[in-house]
């Protein structure tokens, strides 16, 4: 037997990735990878370049140098629609809901096919139009339920607590049936007690097979959460490892760990 039937498969590969603005390296050696089935952690000091790695794996910013593959595709420069449809789907830092629509909505706007692409769809026989948006209001409701917010559905998104809009975007992004979410701080300016629901969660999606990568700073959270983490710090990453493995590393203590 070859090792890959030891050793999975990353689902994604990120080499050398690098990303200035201006003077401003923001991102100068991102190089890592995501095993299917794990939640990844990414952590590291503010403006360490997390945030910024996520845009350049999702092509919402364009990678400079390096190359990114995703489910045995090679996606550097391709476009954020294009790699949001290889199933890669993201949440952001600040919690990203459309204001002025119902939950439901805001859930329903996250399937696919996205708005723009369904003219197919939308011009097919009408029974099959029906049957089709059942499915996602069925799967839209199965979500709300999941996520214990049946009796927001109707509620204007803009009207919800900070932590309340994390999870309507986290639920959008499942509709799209992710192959891998990548979450940004899902659990920043969250109450602990939603931030815990939170974390339930990602462990039942982990459970289901679910890959993920998320930035968090609470080391609690990640400690709990995360195998393995991926320390980046000025730009380029310093260490992988389970947590306790990094606890051990002076440098990572150094850099972030310590105190
Ligand atoms: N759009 C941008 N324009 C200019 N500078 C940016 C932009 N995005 C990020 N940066 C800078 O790049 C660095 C990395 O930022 P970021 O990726 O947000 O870090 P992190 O998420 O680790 O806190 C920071 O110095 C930040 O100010
Ligand atoms: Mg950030």
């Amino acid at each position: 037997m070859s090792d890959s039937s030891v050793t999975p498969q990353p689902l994604l590969e990120v080499r050398g990735l690098a990303c200035s603005f201006g003077a401003v390296r923001a991102v100068e050696d991102a190089t890592f990878t995501v095993i299917p089935g794990t939640i990844t952690g990414l952590i590291g000091p503010n403006g360490a370049g997390k945030s910024t790695v996520i845009d350049l794996i999702t092509g919402r910013t364009p990678t400079q140098r390096g190359s990114i593959r995703f489910a045995g595709n090679d996606i550097t420069g391709r476009r954020s629609h294009e790699i949001a449809r290889l199933g890669m789907i993201r949440t952001f830092q600040q919690a990203n809901v459309f204001s002025r629509l119902t939950v439901l909505e805001n859930l329903l706007v996250g399937s696919r096919p996205w708005p723009g692409e369904g003219v197919g769809m939308a011009l097919g026989p009408r029974r099959r139009w029906s049957e089709q948006e059942l499915n996602l209001q069925d799967r839209a409701w199965g979500l709300l339920d999941r996520f214990g917010l049946r009796r927001l559905a109707n509620e204007y998104a803009g009207a919800l607590s900070g932590g309340q809009k994390r999870l309507v975007e986290m639920m959008r992004a499942l509709m799209a049936e992710p192959k891998m979410l990548l979450l940004d701080e899902p659990m920043a300016g969250v109450n602990p007690s939603l931030a815990n629901s939170i974390a339930d969660r990602l462990e039942e999606l982990l459970e289901e097979g679910m890959t993920m990568l998320m930035i968090e700073h609470d080391l609690h959270l990640v400690e709990r959460l995360c195998d393995p983490v991926v320390v980046m710090a000025h730009g380029a990453v310093l260490a992988e490892g389970s947590m306790a493995e990094l606890q051990e590393n002076v440098e990572v203590v150094d850099a972030y760990l310590g105190a």
